[in-house]
């Protein structure tokens, strides 16, 4: 098979600005011409409008997702001293913004089908902890598949901490028909430009129900400010500028269309990829529905698949390479099967709202012919 299949894979931040027509430019124009850069009507109109899409009291803006759980954990006075536990497999941006509020991350197992928090791994890690230390459970819903937030906010609740939730990679995803990002204390977007909801550029927001929390969310993301030009407490400057707030309400307007043609896309590859010995596709939990922000499978033998797609074209990835616990920054003397295990095995093929399913069959006959 040595047909290139690469002009069937246009980059998916480009791919969704074209998909947007002139609206982005018509929003940046309205932008320009409004003169007011910094936290105006945009900002608030997004903030709305995407809290009222996800059901959610309050969504405050800041800068990108990493700041974000800064915000989160500093505004909870999760700091110096509290630890947060998160799942060893995920981006290192979320063990990063649990460092910077101060706090320590501590580390658990995913779970082998869905590679979110294995609830069974964070009762035993938080048997072994101080009781006080972990302040909150994060629950990441990677991949765009809701963690088991029913069992985990369980555990957080017997543990005396909160479950708090990263839905950067789940934006409409949901769970028990509830929308991910809605069910912790407080949770965390990202809409950096690869997300299911992006930005053309660094955004992030932070949600909560809790309308004291959300006031302190802003006042944070603006030097601890209480009233202009007056810090009341340490802040820092992480703003959602309104550039960026104008192109994610173009967006917010798309991404339920975008969510399900990425399910569809994905059904794809199922049909296509599910009765195949040497890969597994996406399991998808009971009561959940995923928003495929990456449609990972898991191989026997990866490197088996990936040079042959790799020469064909096909723009695949390893989403993560290295587990938390075993990153240089984060390093910790721990052992967690599932994790390490992933680590090795998965593989993302490409998946996004605007690939063709003549694309996606072109993956499945390069994976078919390597595993016949
Ligand atoms: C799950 C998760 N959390 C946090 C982040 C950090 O977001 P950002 O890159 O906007 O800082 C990302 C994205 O990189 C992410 O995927």
């Amino acid at each position: 098979m040595s047909r290139s299949l690469h002009h069937l894979f246009p980059p998916y931040p480009l791919a969704d600005q074209r998909s947007c027509g002139g609206e982005l430019f018509e929003a940046a124009q309205r932008v320009l011409e409004s003169g007011h850069y910094i936290l105006g009507n945009e900002t608030k109109a997004f903030e709305q409008e995407f809290a009222r899409y996800l059901g959610i009291g309050h969504v405050t803006g800041t800068a990108n997702g990493t700041d974000g759980i800064e915000l989160m954990l500093r505004a909870l006075d999760i700091r110096a001293g509290s630890a947060v536990l998160l799942p060893a497999h995920a981006p290192s941006a979320v063990a990063a913004g649990v460092r910077r509020a101060g706090a320590e991350p501590v580390f658990a197992d995913i779970d082998q089908n869905t590679f979110t928090l294995c609830p069974e791994s964070v009762a035993e890690v938080l048997k072994q902890q101080r009781p006080g230390r972990v302040r909150a459970v994060l629950a990441v819903h990677l991949y765009g598949h809701p963690a088991e937030l029913g069992a985990l906010l369980e555990l957080a609740r017997n543990h005396g901490a909160m479950l708090l939730e990263d839905a950067s990679q789940s934006h409409a995803a949901l769970w028990q028909g509830r929308m991910t990002g809605t069910l912790g204390r407080a949770s965390v977007f990202s809409f950096y430009p690869t997300k299911n909801l992006a930005a053309l550029g660094d955004a992030g927001a932070v949600a909560t129900d809790d309308a004291g929390l959300a006031e302190r969310f802003s006042r944070l993301r603006q030097y601890g400010w209480k009233e202009r030009h007056i810090s009341g407490e340490d802040g820092i400057n992480s703003r959602l500028d309104e550039l960026q707030a104008a192109m994610l309400r173009v967006k917010l307007a798309r991404l339920d269309a975008a969510t399900l043609r990425r399910r569809q896309l994905a059904a794809v590859y199922d049909a296509r990829l599910g009765g195949l010995l040497g890969i597994a596709t996406p399991v998808v939990r009971p009561g959940c529905e995923h928003v495929y922000h990456q449609y990972v499978v898991r191989c026997t033998n990866r490197d088996r698949l990936l040079t042959p797609l790799k020469a064909a074209g096909v723009p695949v990835a390893v989403h993560y390479p290295v587990p938390l616990h075993r990153q240089p920054a984060f390093a910790q003397d721990r052992h967690f099967p599932c994790s390490e295990e992933a680590v090795r095995e998965v593989l993302s093929l490409p998946l996004h709202p605007h690939l063709s399913d003549e694309a996606v069959h072109g993956v499945c006959d390069v994976i078919e012919f390597t595993l016949s």
